[in-house]
């Protein structure tokens, strides 16, 4: 809920977006009034696609960086600023492009499936993007029974779970520390504390998590679910900026954190942030061309296959 001082930001922020024809694209992940200010909210995937469809002269991307590098290789010719710059998602950084391209050289008929969160230095190297969304079609459709994936591994063992093949992640352990913070103890408490709700995780959780859940998806999938089902009472297991948009799209359902977990990246966008961004145009995400041209590929080869 926002308070007058937030109002007044607001209010400042959608003038000025008009007036500079400025679209803001915001994750599920982000403060609530920003939410409430943005054109599009959505998972990484629904992101990349609107980035593609805007014919705005700015996008103004809140989330965190590969978010906004996804958006300024799919969009050339914009301008794509962000509120932060700090705004950079751990999990990118454990996966460098040396570490994907020594894995392809080693192993070049065994396809890399790189998860969208990472650098675009290192989606130059890989064959093909995904995101949490996606990812069992885009290893599907893959023509081999083993492929790498980075940098997510319980992503990849939940990948290797629904698709059958072989799913070896690289490295060998990267993971999201807002996800891992989910313990298997959690699930147990709530179920024994709320024994008629549903409990839906991220793939991004530890396996004995995904186990002992009732769901796994993507942020948009689980508030499709919410949306869509019978379900009345719903333990949400991720970031806790999901639940906060859950409970005001669906007020007449019960959210309820399984754990309240916090991503202090995606929290480094706030009003004040943006309406600067946005007022100097300040803060805007480029790329080199070549490493842009190349990880344009794998990320449109996502695009196009789904
Ligand atoms: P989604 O694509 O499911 O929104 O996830 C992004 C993310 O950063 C999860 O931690
Ligand atoms: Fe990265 Fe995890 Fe934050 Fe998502 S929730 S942006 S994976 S640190």
């Amino acid at each position: 809920m926002s308070n007058i001082c937030s109002k007044e930001l607001q209010k400042e922020i959608i003038k000025l977006k008009e007036n500079k024809n400025a679209v803001i694209l915001a994750h599920n992940y982000q403060i609530s009034e920003i939410q409430e200010v943005a054109d599009f909210i959505g998972d990484s995937l629904e992101l990349a696609r609107e980035a593609t469809k805007t014919d705005a002269d700015i996008i103004v991307f809140c989330g965190v960086d590969f978010m906004a590098e996804t958006a300024a290789i799919l969009n050339p010719d914009k301008k794509i600023i962000v509120p932060s710059i700090d705004a950079r998602c751990p999990m990118a950084a454990q996966l460098p492009a040396e570490l994907v391209r020594d894995v392809k050289t080693k192993n070049p008929d065994v396809p890399f499936v790189i998860y969208v969160n990472s650098y675009a230095s290192a989606k130059a190297e890989a064959d093909v993007c995904c995101t949490s969304a996606n990812v069992v079609k885009v290893v599907e459709r893959l023509d081999s029974d083993v492929v790498f994936l980075g940098p997510d591994a319980n992503l990849a063992w939940f990948a290797e779970c629904r698709t059958g093949k072989r799913v070896i992640p690289v490295p060998s352990n990267g993971f999201c520390y807002v996800h891992k913070a989910f313990k298997v103890e959690h699930v147990e408490e709530m179920r024994k504390k709320h024994p008629d709700a549903v409990i839906i995780v991220h793939p991004e959780c530890d396996p004995e998590v995904q186990k002992k859940a009732d769901y796994i998806g993507s942020t948009s999938q689980m508030l499709k679910l919410a949306r869509e089902s019978d379900y009345e009472k719903i333990i949400v297991g991720t970031e806790i900026g999901l639940i906060e948009r859950m409970r005001r799209e669906i007020p007449e359902k019960t959210f309820i954190p399984l754990y309240k977990a916090v991503c202090k990246e995606m929290k480094l966008n706030t009003l004040e942030s943006l309406l600067i961004a946005l007022k100097f145009e300040s803060n805007v995400v480029k790329l080199p061309e070549e490493v842009a041209e190349r990880a344009r590929k794998a990320i449109k080869r996502m695009v196009d296959i789904l």
